[in-house]
């Protein structure tokens, strides 16, 4: 939660809060993977988490419904790392393909696009932010 609650913008209110977080995690078939920072040696303390990535997979296919990394660790590789297990994990399970979907004028697109995703739809005006602006939606897939 703290990492959700300092990686999202809160003029766009993408953060979840704890209630649903907690429901999501209860789900079966939802995944979550945490990248910490570890210290040297790594057994002396815990890892300081940094990021994770919180998925659902439904048949063969997986939604990728969060993914965020703390903004001092960003453009470090972490959100790449965190996507390619995202990845990784689909394909062991036999997942066919992965959505997500973003709001458009986000810039985690370019981390999308480097892993191959493509815009399957757009949504017009779907997310407001908490100025009151509307923003569209795009789903993005990728086909593993
Ligand atoms: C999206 C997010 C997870 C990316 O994490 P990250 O650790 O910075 O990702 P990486 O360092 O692996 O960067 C991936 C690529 O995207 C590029 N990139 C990332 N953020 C960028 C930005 N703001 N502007 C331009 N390029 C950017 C990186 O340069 C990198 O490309 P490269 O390998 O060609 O250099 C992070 O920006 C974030 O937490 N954003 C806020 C939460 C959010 O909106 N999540 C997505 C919706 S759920």
């Amino acid at each position: 939660m703290q990492v959700m609650q300092a990686a999202f913008d809160p003029v766009y209110g993408e953060a979840w809060n704890h209630s649903q977080t907690r429901s999501m995690l209860a789900m079966p078939l939802t995944h979550t993977i945490v990248a910490e920072i570890l210290p040297r040696p790594p057994e002396a303390q815990p890892g300081e988490p940094i990021g994770f990535s919180m998925s659902r997979r439904i048949g063969d296919e997986e939604e990728l419904l969060l993914i965020a990394v703390i903004p001092e660790w960003r453009q470090f590789g972490a959100g790449s790392s965190l996507l390619t297990q995202v990845i990784e994990n689909a394909k062991d399970a036999g997942v066919g393909r992965i959505f997500l979907e973003m709001r458009s004028n986000n810039p985690a697109s370019h981390l999308y696009h480097k892993f191959g995703f493509t815009q399957v739809g757009l949504r017009k005006n779907y997310y407001k932010g908490a100025d009151s602006k509307l923003y569209d939606a795009l789903t993005l897939a990728l086909t593993l």
